[in-house]
């Protein structure tokens, strides 16, 4: 008999259950004899040696639903190291859980952090397949990462709400998209929800570049403008800033909330123009799967099992020109993939007039 631990860690996103579904089909069926051990809540299960014996049922039935049957926590990398309030060393703790297990092979679904800790695992000597989500597309190795798409879908459909009640009203508006330190899920839904500028962490924004794109609009005659910015965009000014210098200068200012606010406040006093912010926030990573999430985390599930008969460790599995292939953990795990601001979908958004607040 032969036993894989499953884990699902740090942020959910809508398509972790349909991921899950296709490793435990795929693997089903390539093995005879197999038992697949589901951690609770992500590294904290494998910690605490919070698990459950997994019915095949189990993986039926979830194609479709949002969130982890398995749940999930955030276990930060930078605390691996550092033993818990009872002094417990989580990393011995965690490979003692997989050694007791007698697992074969553990399958983590995670983002950034999560790969980094599966990577440390793996430099543990565990045999350790990941999987790329988060709706942040930002993990490097990989051409996209499940639940992207179905984010971008929540948020264009806001983009898409707004413009209505913005039109009615001649107001400006500011949705707030996440994606953490980058701009891909704000770039996309941008682009698809029609906003007319669009911000995002890769390129620093200059306020007036875009009180000009403002103004250009109301002198066309247009009587509303749709901002998309995503939750980590920074300002020109505040771009050359050390992490000290912009706290400082936060302590010393007006705290807003979140950046929308703070250029929406800006645009107020600079323009007279009315602004309102819309964050549709958590609601992101929430509900069902897009069909091609479906599709993609298939995919990568039938891809990992398959990794994990031939007995090849250590792998991210990825996408890369809509095929399946594999990405060494020790080459992938904490690289961030950033959006190139001279990128070709940067530059075709720019050609049709979508200002990036740069100039
Ligand atoms: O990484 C996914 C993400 O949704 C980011 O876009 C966002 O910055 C962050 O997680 C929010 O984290 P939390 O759910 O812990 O508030």
């Amino acid at each position: 008999m032969i036993r894989i631990g499953i884990l699902t860690s740090g942020g959910d996103c809508q398509s972790l259950n349909a991921t899950m579904r296709g490793v435990a089909k795929a693997l089903y069926r390539l093995f005879e004899d197999i038992e697949i051990v589901g951690f609770e809540d992500g590294y904290k299960g494998l910690i605490y040696a919070n698990y459950r014996v997994m019915k095949p049922e189990e993986f039926s039935g979830i194609l479709t639903k949002g969130g982890t049957i398995l749940g999930t926590s955030r276990q930060p990398f930078k605390l691996m190291r550092i033993p818990d309030g009872n002094g417990l060393d989580k990393v011995e703790a965690m490979k003692h859980t997989y050694k007791n297990l007698k697992l074969e092979c553990l399958v983590v679904l995670g983002g950034n952090g999560s790969q980094k800790t599966a990577n440390l695992l793996r430099e543990e000597g565990l045999n350790v397949v990941s999987l790329p989500k988060t709706i942040d597309n930002d993990l490097w190795g990989t051409d996209i990462t499940f639940g992207f798409q179905s984010a971008v879908n929540v948020a264009t459909n806001a983009i898409d709400c707004i413009h209505t009640t913005a039109a009615s009203h001649g107001r400006v508006f500011i949705v707030e998209v996440m994606g953490h330190k980058v701009g891909w899920l704000t770039l996309y839904a941008g682009i698809a929800g029609g906003a007319d500028i669009i911000l995002v962490p890769e390129i620093p924004y200059d306020l007036n570049v875009i009180i000009e794109a403002l103004k250009s609009r109301t002198r066309e005659g247009k009587k509303f403008s749709i901002i998309a910015v995503a939750e980590g965009a920074i300002s020109k000014e505040n771009s050359v800033l050390t992490k000290k210098e912009l706290k400082e200068k936060k302590k010393n200012g007006v705290i807003y909330p979140s950046v929308a606010y703070e250029i929406g406040a800006q645009i107020t006093e600079r323009t007279g123009q009315e602004v309102r912010v819309t964050v549709p926030g958590h609601m992101q990573r929430g509900g069902e799967p897009c069909p091609y999430d479906r599709v993609i985390s298939t995919r990568l599930g039938a891809e990992a099992a398959k990794l994990i008969k031939n007995r090849e460790y250590g792998y991210m599995v990825a996408v890369s020109n809509n095929e399946i292939v594999k990405a060494p953990l020790a080459e992938v795990a904490g690289k961030l993939k950033t959006v190139d601001p001279e990128c070709s979908i940067v530059k075709e958004a720019k050609m049709i007039g979508i200002s990036f607040g740069d100039k």
